[in-house]
């Protein structure tokens, strides 16, 4: 889809357009100009009851070819941006069934609860980019398409550089979004660590300011990376580390914000193998990989003047004679030892000896992004993901970068008392903390390893996909990350 900002008149506009009605029966200015020109048309709409301006109701009135589609907005600044956005997405659905090809939409008119006009078109690109997602690659018989639909113009009255600045991070945080989720939903006969490093490195051809690195086993073995290949041990594919770095920043010595995503690109759980049932899911314990992906391709497409190193940890957790087991103690490359308990707990033993990796770069910040664990989606569902980190002042930068986006994060504890369910007999930690707390021990565990830079950890086991009729991965947390790294530069 096109997308542009032009503060045209709306009088002459030959294309259809999409306007908003409010519940008090005031029209916006832009529905005023439209009636006066339509003879009254809206006024005796509303007036003979076809529409109120009740969220959600819709009437098309016809003018020529020309269609105006009427949106009831509620009340006038209590919409919030959930209804904003199922909003524009039934808008949006009725303009594809017409004959259109181009749109003016007039939603601009919607002040969404606090939020100003770069959210309203930025929400609304957003949510009919994610809504426009097909995955059929697998499919012998293509999804048809069957709209016209390929433009749309924000209709502004003035402020069309706040929309342009709009229009542009959300074109950008959209394609990172579906790039994370093409990945993520790639099969894992396919999408294996070494795929993973491909895609890595593809990026890096395409972009020039990004310099990809691989590190694959033999160096991984070098460097001491114990857990990492313990983990690895038990697959025929071979654990890859993709390094993608970004280097964008007036002064090429700033230190680079590193942001590391976990890439099981299959985890069966290993010798504690999962149970049967939504194991084919164990494909999504790469979202976190998938979204650095994302990021790193919006970050180059908006020219972020930053520096950023974006690491997908892939690996895959498999039952096998040479796989790792229970009772196993491990060398993690940072010198401590790790009993393993549990082979099904393997994100944190592959992200432990990358968070020790990253330590080279003399990261400001390193924020790991993985589908962890279950006790995350137990504690907090699926609409938030957990966030856990030490840092005060950067825990409270991504909870505002995830308020901002609507990419919603919620902070969970992370206090003194969790290291102790993390105590072995055998070695200096145990790879499992106990029945209780599942979500913040794994981040415990991780806080072991990241003492020489600050450190922030999202759980996004309950957000990164969806189950059901919708089944798929959400491209979640691209957005929350892209915001965070907006919000560095602004
Ligand atoms: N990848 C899983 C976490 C997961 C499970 C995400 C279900 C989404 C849905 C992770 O590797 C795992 O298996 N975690 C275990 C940890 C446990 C053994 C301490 C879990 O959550 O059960
Ligand atoms: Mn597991
Ligand atoms: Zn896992």
């Amino acid at each position: 889809m096109n997308y542009s900002a032009q503060s045209i008149s709306l009088e002459q506009a030959q294309e259809s357009i999409i306007l908003a009605i409010f519940e008090d029966n005031s029209l916006p200015l832009s529905a005023k100009k439209i009636d006066k020109k339509l003879n009254d048309q809206i006024t005796d709409a509303i007036k003979n009851g076809e529409i109120s301006g009740k969220l959600g109701q819709i009437l098309i009135l016809r003018n020529c070819t020309q269609r105006i589609i009427l949106v009831g907005a509620g009340k006038q600044n209590e919409i919030t941006e959930r209804q904003y956005k199922q909003l524009i997405a039934k808008a949006i659905q009725i303009a594809k069934e017409t004959i259109a090809t181009t749109i003016i939409n007039a939603l601009t008119d919607i002040q969404i609860k606090d939020r100003d006009l770069y959210w309203n078109i930025r929400f609304a690109i957003e949510t009919i980019e994610a809504n426009e997602y097909i995955f059929d690659q697998f499919k012998s018989k293509k999804v048809e398409k069957n709209s016209n639909l390929s433009e749309i113009i924000f209709y502004v009255e003035n402020n069309t550089e706040k929309a342009q600045q709009a229009i542009q991070h959300a074109t950008a945080i959209a394609l990172g979004v579906k790039m994370a989720r093409d990945i993520a939903n790639c099969p894992p006969n396919i999408c294996n660590p070494v795929y993973l490093a491909n895609q890595a490195k593809r990026l890096s051809q395409r972009v020039p300011l990004i310099k990809t690195k691989i590190v694959g086993e033999k160096e991984m073995a070098e460097l001491g990376m114990g857990a990492y290949l313990a983990v690895s041990q038990g697959s025929e594919n071979e654990a890859q580390l993709s390094i993608m770095e970004y280097r964008n920043h007036p002064n090429p010595n700033a230190k680079p914000i590193v942001l590391v995503g976990k890439g099981l690109t299959f985890d069966a759980g290993g010798i504690s193998l999962k149970p049967a049932a939504d194991m084919d899911e164990m494909k999504y314990d790469m979202c976190g990989a998938a979204s650095i992906f994302g990021v790193m391709h919006a970050v180059a497409e908006l020219k972020l003047p930053l520096n950023i190193i974006g690491v997908m940890a892939g690996c895959e957790n498999l039952p096998d004679g040479k796989a790792y087991r229970p009772g196993d103690i491990l060398t993690t490359m940072s010198g401590l030892t790790v009993e393993v308990l549990n082979t099904d707990a393997e994100g944190r033993l592959v992200l432990c000896d990358t968070l020790t990796y990253v330590e080279r770069f003399e990261p400001e910040y390193v924020i790991d992004i993985a589908t962890l664990t279950g006790a995350c989606v137990v504690a907090l569902g699926q609409h938030n993901s957990g966030l856990i980190s030490p840092h005060d002042d950067l825990a409270h930068n991504i909870e505002q970068a995830a308020q901002q986006s609507s990419d919603k994060a919620w902070r969970l504890p992370l206090t003194e008392e969790y290291q102790e369910q993390l105590k072995s007999p055998f070695a200096d930690l145990a790879n499992l903390g106990g029945r209780w707390g599942g979500a913040i021990t794994a981040g415990a565990f991780l806080s072991n390893f990241t003492k020489k830079y600050p450190w922030a950890h999202l759980d996004i086991a309950g957000t990164a996909w969806l189950q059901g009729a919708n089944k798929g991965a959400t491209g979640r947390p691209v957005s929350l990350l892209v915001q965070f790294l907006l919000n560095q530069v602004i």
